[in-house]
């Protein structure tokens, strides 16, 4: 079958944001101890961080990373992990039923941050804590000296502050799972509150509410429109969370879950817009979307840490080829969405739903999902276009309108340089696309490269790290300005012109 498209750099939807490239590591398994933080591995520095696993966080091309939780954060003192280690209490993780011992905590993250080259994103705790205990975090991070909170960060051998710009205002605050659950109204009141204390203390900090800890749950669009009806004046961003999972029932839905993805995106942002309307705003908030990713949880079911042992093994999915061809086009929908999506948070880095593995004492190693996000992340440049291709439907996906075809662009202002992104989630066939590329700059291909289209259930490991990885493809043509590429059938492809 053919699809068809056309790439205008006309059509310019926005900038890439900079931060659509992060992650996220939580206080939960072996994200933390065992994953970015072992001392006593051989490729640990002196203070224990993992260089081998801040090389591939490097590599990976992780821009921004959101930290203590997710699910954590609602149950942590974060003053238990400043300070002397030796003076560090051990504590009872609730939300993972886990042992904290709080060896790595705020500081630790911050110089590992600084090594890795990230930005942070911090998130306070509005479970079982409140406006007070945020401030007060707030103060130890960015206040200057000459106060309780930034003189004992200042005692704790942090001379500057931190300066740290991007804040969580709690996590998935709607769901019962979360230690301190509250009702929309009742959140939207604590953002609200926190939001404009924190704010007193430090102007230039960015704020984002809780919304819905995914599209599935019941009030889904009422919370959104509850927290915001109270706190839109307050917060930059409203924060959306997906995980999808293939059931041997619904592949064909599965490997639509980017569209899955768009109409998610588009429900938040009206009823975003929604809100600012009824309050006459000129504002528009952004969208962070700070966690997404594959997560088998059918395969976790009854796997909870009952013993109350310390970083158990929760959650490690294996990911396979067809999974990366999945993870690919979930990042094609972030790319089209980038006019309202500031934060994106692939959840998360290490060991647990990770793109990156490690052994104790072992190797760490790239899973199949690293390969789209590097190559993501490292050619997604400039302006993201507006491509509108023509495709059949996914045979098999219900809902209405899921393409066999997906196509996203970017294009560099500067240079004229243009990277294309194509999936097929068609099971069987072969797809053809066929591009007209609107273009006064003389394009070659300089790079084809392709995940899928062949066997999609193998996965890395420690002794295959490289099993599954993208292959340079040659099936293109370019003829002045049409490019025509083979899409393989269940494949993702990344073609670069320059
Ligand atoms: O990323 C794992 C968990 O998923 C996070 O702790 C929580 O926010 C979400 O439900």
């Amino acid at each position: 079958f053919t699809s068809t498209a056309t790439i205008d750099p006309a059509f310019v939807i926005a900038p890439v944001p900079a931060r659509l490239f992060g992650s996220f590591v939580e206080h939960m398994g072996r994200c933390v101890y065992g994953g970015v933080y072992e001392p006593g591995h051989p490729a640990a520095d002196a203070d224990g961080l993992r260089t081998d696993v801040l090389e591939l966080t490097r590599e990976l091309g992780v821009s921004v990373v959101r930290y203590p939780g997710g699910n954590f954060v609602s149950g942590y003192r974060w003053e238990d992990g400043v300070g002397p280690r030796e003076q560090r209490p051990v504590t009872l993780d609730t939300a993972w039923r886990s042992l904290e011992r709080n060896t790595f905590g705020l500081n630790e993250f911050m110089a590992w941050s600084k090594l890795a080259g990230v930005e942070p994103m911090m998130a306070v705790n509005l479970g079982t804590r409140g406006v007070e205990d945020a401030c007060n975090l707030l103060e130890y991070t960015n206040f200057a000296g000459g106060t309780r909170y930034s003189d004992l960060r200042i005692g704790h051998g942090v001379r500057d502050p931190h300066a740290i710009r991007l804040w969580c205002l709690g996590n998935e605050m709607d769901g019962p799972w979360q230690i301190g659950q509250k009702t929309a109204t009742q959140y939207g009141q604590l953002a609200a509150e926190t939001a404009k204390a924190m704010r007193r203390i430090d102007p230039d900090i960015e704020l984002v509410a809780c919304g819905s800890s995914n599209e599935r749950m019941p009030t889904f669009g009422s919370w959104e429109a509850e927290v915001l009806d109270q706190a839109y004046e307050f917060v930059d961003y409203i924060s959306l969370h997906a995980y999808f999972e293939q059931t041997p029932a619904n592949r064909a839905q599965f490997l639509a879950s980017a569209h899955t993805m768009d109409a998610f995106i588009d429900g938040v942002v009206a009823t975003c817009d929604h809100i600012g309307a009824k309050k006459r705003s000129r504002r528009k908030l952004k969208l962070s979307f700070d966690e997404w990713n594959l997560w088998y949880e059918s395969r976790f079911v009854g796997q909870d840490n009952l013993d109350w042992t310390e970083a158990p093994r929760l959650i490690e999915d294996e990911y396979t080829t067809e999974d990366a061809v999945v993870v690919g086009s979930l990042l094609m929908s972030l790319l089209r969405h980038a006019d309202r999506i500031g934060v994106a948070c692939l959840a998360q880095l290490v060991n647990v739903i990770a793109p990156i593995r490690t052994e104790p004492d072992g190797k760490a190693w790239r899973q199949s999902i690293f390969h789209p996000f590097a190559l993501t992340a490292r050619h997604a440049r400039g302006e993201v276009l507006r491509v509108e291709p023509t495709s059949p439907g996914v045979p098999g996906a219900d809902g209405p309108g899921a393409p066999s075809v997906d196509v996203t662009a970017t294009r560099d202002p500067e240079t004229g340089a243009l990277t294309v992104f194509a999936v097929n989630r068609n099971e069987q066939d072969s797809g053809r696309l066929d591009l007209r590329l609107v273009t006064d700059a003389r394009l070659q291909v300089v790079e084809h490269q392709v995940m899928g289209g062949g066997e999609l259930m193998l996965t890395n490991s420690q002794d295959a790290p490289d099993r599954v990885t993208p292959r340079a493809s040659t099936q293109h043509e370019l003829d002045g300005e049409n490019l025509s590429l083979v899409l393989p059938p269940v494949s993702w492809s990344i073609l670069r012109l320059e």
